[in-house]
């Protein structure tokens, strides 16, 4: 079986498209899934791709992710007020990067802080729908570099 990528997304992101498109794009969150899989099934890799509304599914799609090969998380706004998310993360031992669509250094000072980052691999932002490709491209660097 192909090793498995969990990319996970949080609060709102299933509103993708008709979300303030003007900052985050015109795609759907079906379209990035669409997108990941087929570039991930080219390089021989599987994809969890999961959202919710709701904090305590996401830590327990995080739980459940440890068994793979690495996660990739748009948490939304989670990422800015959860500790548990922060704990989450800290809890597994899989390599996690940290995803957001838009710049959040370039938007309120609130985006500013992630309780995530301090606990994950990296963090990429800003690059819209791209972002989440370049975070399993890092994802699958740090397997192939034998450093997950
Ligand atoms: C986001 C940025 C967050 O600040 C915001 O709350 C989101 C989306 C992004 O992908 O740019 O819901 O994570």
């Amino acid at each position: 079986m192909a090793p498995l990528l969990h990319i996970l997304n949080g609060p709102n992101l299933n509103r993708l498209g008709m979300r303030e498109p003007s900052i985050y794009g015109e795609e759907t969150l079906a379209d990035i899934e669409a997108m990941l899989a087929a570039r991930l099934e080219e390089r021989g890799w599987g994809l969890v791709f999961r959202q919710t509304n709701h904090e305590g599914e996401l830590v327990e799609f995080i739980h459940a992710a440890d068994g793979g090969k690495g996660i990739a998380i748009n948490a939304g706004a989670f990422t800015h007020t959860s500790v548990a998310i922060g704990d989450a993360v800290r809890s597994v031992s899989v390599p996690v990067v940290e995803l957001h669509l838009s710049n959040v250094f370039a938007r309120e000072a609130f985006r500013h802080h992630s309780y995530i980052a301090p606990a994950a691999r990296g963090v990429i932002c800003g690059f819209g729908a791209y972002s989440y490709w370049l975070a399993a491209e890092a994802l699958i660097h740090i397997n192939e570099a034998g450093e997950a």
